[in-house]
C-alpha cells in the first residue's frame, strides 16, 4: 500500500480542515444542541465542492480520488460528525450510486445539482420494517398501464438529510412475488418537490443531532420510467454496492471524531494536574493514550486500504466489500471506545458540555449503527472469508 499522500491529496485535506476551523467549528455546538439542521455552512461546503469529490468535473464535481475524499472527511469529522454524514451521504450514497448506474440524462438531472452543491441528496433504504433485513421492502413501485410511469407508495424512515433534500435514491418492490425476494427491488431517483411526496416525523437524536433525520411518506407518487436507475429488479444490488462506498465515509467519519476526542485528551493530560503532576505522568492515563492513538493508527491504516480498493475497482470492477466493511467495523468500534476514554481522561469535565468530548461520544455512537450495523459488518465479512451463509 502507498501511502505517500501527493500534494493534490495535502491540498484537499489543508483546505478541509480550514474550512472545518473557520466555517464549522464556532457553530458546531450550538447547532448540536438546537438541532438545528446547518443549512448555510452545508451549502458553502457544496460551493468548494466538497459533495462531489470523485466525480467527474463535466457532472459538477471536481474529480479526485477516493484517498482525497476520506482525507477531506476525516477533517470535518473531526470538527462536527454531524457536517460529516451529510457529506458522506452526498458523496457516497447518492453521487457514486448515479455516477455507476444511471444514463447519460440521469447523470445532468439527478448528479450535477448534488455533486455542485447546489441541492442536497439523500438515500432512502430502510423502512421501519426493515433496518438489516434490507431487502424485506414493503414500498411499492407499480408501473402504470400507459408504461410511463411508476406509482410509488409507502413508508421510508431513518432518512438521512431526508428534512432537506431535493433528490432521492429510493429502493421499492417492482415485484413482490420475486424470489428471492430482492430480484423484486428496483431503484428510483427521486424529485421531493414533486406531488405524493410527504416528510414524516423528524427523528429526536443523541448524537449528530445538528444533520436532520425523518421519516418520508411516498402516496401516488408518479415517478417517470426514465428516471429508474438501473434495470428493474437490480436495485437490492445497486443498494448494496452503493452501501460499499458509504460504509467507507462512514469509517471516515468515526476517525475523525475519534482523532478530535484523542487530540483534546493528550492536551488535557499535559495540562491537568493532579496529586502535584500532570496527570500524563500517571500509567494508567499513558496507558489509554498509547492504546487510543494505536487503534487510530490502525483504523486510518483500514480506511486507506479501503480507499485504494475503491479506486482501483474504478478499473477493475473488483469488488471492495471486505475491505470497506472491515474498516467500517474496526474505526467505529475505535471511535466509540476513543471518546469513551477521552470522557474517562477529562473526568468530570468529559461529561460536560462546555468541552465538546460529550458530543463526540454521543457522535460516535452512530457510526456503530447505521450504514449496517457491525453485527451485520461481522456477518458479511465472516460469510466472504468462509463461502458460508
Ligand atoms: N455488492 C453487490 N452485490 C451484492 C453485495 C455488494 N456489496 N452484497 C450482496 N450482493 C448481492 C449478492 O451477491 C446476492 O446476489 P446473487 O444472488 O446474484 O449472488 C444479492 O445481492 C443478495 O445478497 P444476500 O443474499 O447476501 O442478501 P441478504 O438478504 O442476506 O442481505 C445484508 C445481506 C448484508 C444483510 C444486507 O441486507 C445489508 O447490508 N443489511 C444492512 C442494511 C444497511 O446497511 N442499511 C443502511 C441503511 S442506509 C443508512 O444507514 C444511511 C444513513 O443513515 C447515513
Amino acid at each position: 500500500m502507498n501511502l505517500q499522500l501527493s500534494d493534490e491529496h495535502r491540498m484537499i485535506r489543508d483546505m478541509a480542515r480550514d474550512f472545518a476551523q473557520k466555517e464549522i467549528a464556532p457553530i458546531a455546538a450550538q447547532y448540536d444542541e438546537s438541532g438545528e439542521f446547518p443549512y448555510e455552512t452545508i451549502m458553502k461546503m457544496g460551493a468548494q465542492g466538497f459533495m462531489g469529490i470523485e466525480i467527474p468535473e463535466k457532472y459538477g464535481g471536481v474529480e479526485m480520488d477516493t484517498l482525497a475524499y476520506v482525507l477531506a472527511l476525516e477533517e470535518i469529522a473531526k470538527v462536527d460528525g454531524a457536517h460529516a454524514v451529510v457529506m458522506s451521504v452526498c458523496n457516497s450514497l447518492y453521487c457514486y450510486g448515479i455516477l455507476h448506474y444511471g444514463t447519460e440524462e440521469q447523470k445532468q438531472k439527478y448528479l450535477r445539482p448534488v455533486a455542485s452543491g447546489e441541492a442536497i441528496g439523500a438515500y432512502a433504504l430502510t423502512e421501519p420494517q426493515s433496518g438489516s433485513d434490507a431487502s424485506n421492502i414493503r414500498v411499492t413501485a407499480v408501473l402504470s398501464e400507459d408504461g410511463s410511469h411508476y406509482v410509488i407508495n409507502g413508508t421510508k424512515s431513518w432518512i438521512t438529510s431526508g428534512p432537506v433534500a431535493k433528490y432521492m435514491l429510493l429502493f421499492a418492490q417492482t415485484d413482490p412475488d420475486a424470489k428471492p425476494r430482492y430480484r423484486g427491488v428496483s431503484a428510483f431517483l427521486i424529485d421531493t418537490e414533486e406531488p405524493g411526496f410527504e416528510r414524516g416525523k423528524t427523528e429526536p437524536k443523541l448524537g449528530i443531532r445538528a444533520s436532520a433525520t425523518c421519516e418520508i411518506h411516498f402516496d401516488d407518487y408518479k415517478c417517470p420510467v426514465e428516471a429508474m436507475l438501473g434495470d428493474e429488479g437490480m436495485g437490492f444490488k445497486i443498494a448494496m454496492a452503493v452501501l460499499d462506498a458509504g460504509r467507507i465515509g462512514i469509517a471516515s467519519q468515526a476517525l475523525g471524531l475519534a482523532e478530535a476526542a484523542y487530540e483534546a485528551s493528550v492536551q488535557y493530560a499535559q495540562e491537568r494536574h493532579a496529586f502535584g503532576r500532570a496527570i500524563g505522568q500517571f500509567q494508567m492515563i499513558q496507558q489509554k493514550l498509547a492504546d487510543m492513538k494505536c487503534r487510530i493508527e490502525a483504523s486510518r491504516l483500514l480506511i486507506y486500504q479501503a480507499a485504494l480498493a475503491k479506486q482501483a475497482a474504478k478499473e477493475s470492477g473488483r469488488r471492495y466489500t471486505l475491505e470497506s466493511s472491515i474498516a467500517k467495523l474496526f474505526a467505529s468500534e475505535t471511535a466509540m471506545w476513543v471518546t469513551t476514554q477521552a470522557i474517562q481522561i477529562h473526568g468530570g469535565m468529559g461529561y460536560s458540555k462546555e468541552l465538546p468530548i460529550e458530543r463526540y461520544f454521543r457522535d460516535a455512537k452512530i457510526t456503530e449503527i447505521y450504514e449496517g450495523t457491525n453485527e451485520i459488518q461481522r456477518m458479511v465479512i465472516a460469510r466472504l472469508e468462509t463461502g458460508l451463509r
